[in-house]
C-alpha cells in the first residue's frame, strides 16, 4: 500500500545551454513540467557548457519560467564555474563563481523550504581545487568533492527541520557509479558516503554523469541521478529526467524518457526505496553495551 506523496520534486540536471543544448527538449520541458504538479523543481548543475554569458542568460530565462509556476532551486556544476580565474583558489574563491552568482544569486548553497520538505543545496563544484585533486589529469577540473563543512551544514539544517518533513539534498556530482561510465563524480567518495548517511537526508539529487540512475548508498539512502538535455548523452541513449515522490514510507524515483520522434517525454521505469528514519544513534542501554 502506498500513501499520498508528501512532496513531488522534478529533478533536472545538466541542461548545458550552449552549442549542445537540445532546444526541442527544453521547449518540451517548459510545456510539460507544469502538468506534473510538482511541489518544487531542483536543477543539479551544469546549466552551461562554458560558463558564457549567453549560456547563463538562456538558463536564467528557463529558470525564471520554471519559477513562475513552481519554486525552483539551482546549484552550480563544474561547467558553470570559471576555475581558471583562481586555480587552487590562489586568488580566492569568489572569482571563479562571479559570473554564476551574477545570474543565479550569491548563495551557492541555497536552501528551499516548501510544504512538506526542506531542500538543501550543497556545493560540490570547485574546479581545480585541493579537495578535488585526482590522478586523472583530464578530470582535474571535472571532479568534485563534498567538504566536511558542507555535510555538517546540511546535517544542521535537517536536524532543525520538523519531524516527518522530507529532507532532500541537491548537489552536482554523482555519488553512485555512472551506469555506463562507472565513474564516481566525487573525490574521496567513501568518506562522502559516510557523511551523507549521517546528514539524515531522505534522498540525494545529483547529476554530472549524463545518464539517469536510481539507487541507494549502502542500501539505506536513496539517490536520484538525472540525465542531460544536451546532445552529450552516454551511449546514444535517450535523455531522461526524474520525478521524485516522497511519502511517509518511501522514496519513489520515476524516469521520464525523451522520445525525439514524438517530441515528448514519456513515463518510464520507476524505482521505490524504503524511506530512512532518523539517523541511527548508538544508544547506551544500561548494561547492554558493557563487554563482559
Ligand atoms: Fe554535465
Ligand atoms: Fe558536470
Amino acid at each position: 500500500m502506498t500513501s499520498d506523496p508528501i512532496v513531488t520534486i522534478v529533478h533536472l540536471s545538466d541542461l548545458h545551454f550552449g552549442g549542445f543544448a537540445d532546444l526541442k527538449q527544453i521547449e518540451a520541458l517548459e510545456s510539460f513540467l507544469p502538468s506534473l504538479g510538482a511541489t518544487a523543481v531542483a536543477i543539479s548543475g551544469d546549466l552551461s557548457q562554458r560558463a558564457r554569458h549567453g549560456e547563463f542568460q538562456a538558463a536564467h530565462l528557463f529558470i525564471q519560467r520554471m519559477r513562475a509556476q513552481t519554486p525552483t532551486l539551482v546549484v552550480p556544476g563544474n561547467h558553470d564555474i570559471q576555475w581558471w580565474k583562481s586555480p587552487l583558489d590562489l586568488l580566492g574563491e569568489r572569482r571563479k563563481y562571479a559570473k554564476y552568482t551574477r545570474y543565479f544569486g550569491t548563495d551557492l548553497r541555497p536552501v528551499l523550504e516548501v510544504p512538506g520538505a526542506v531542500i538543501a543545496g550543497a556545493l560540490s563544484s570547485y574546479g581545480v581545487a585541493f579537495g578535488s585533486l585526482t590522478l586523472r589529469i583530464r578530470d582535474l577540473a571535472v571532479k568534485g568533492h563534498l567538504p566536511r563543512s558542507e555535510t555538517n551544514r546540511v546535517k544542521q539544517i535537517f536536524d532543525a527541520a520538523p519531524p516527518g518533513v522530507a529532507r532532500i539534498m541537491v548537489f552536482h556530482h554523482n555519488v553512485l557509479p555512472g551506469g555506463l561510465s562507472r565513474r564516481m563524480g566525487l573525490a574521496r567518495w567513501r568518506s562522502a558516503h559516510k557523511r551523507l548517511l549521517a546528514t539524515g537526508a531522505d534522498v540525494i539529487l545529483s547529476g554530472h554523469d549524463h545518464q539517469e540512475g536510481a539507487g541507494q548508498i549502502q542500501g539505506a539512502l536513496a539517490v536520484s541521478t538525472s540525465g542531460t538535455h544536451s546532445s552529450r548523452v552516454r551511449g546514444g541513449r535517450p535523455s531522461v529526467f526524474n520525478l521524485v515522490k516522497i511519502d511517509a514510507q518511501a522514496v519513489q524515483i520515476q524516469h521520464f524518457r525523451w522520445v525525439s520522434g514524438d517530441r515528448q517525454f514519456i513515463p518510464s521505469d520507476t524505482f521505490s526505496f524504503a524511506r530512512r528514519g532518523p539517523p541511527q544513534v548508538a544508544v547506551s542501554v544500561a548494561g547492554g553495551d558493557q563487554g563482559l
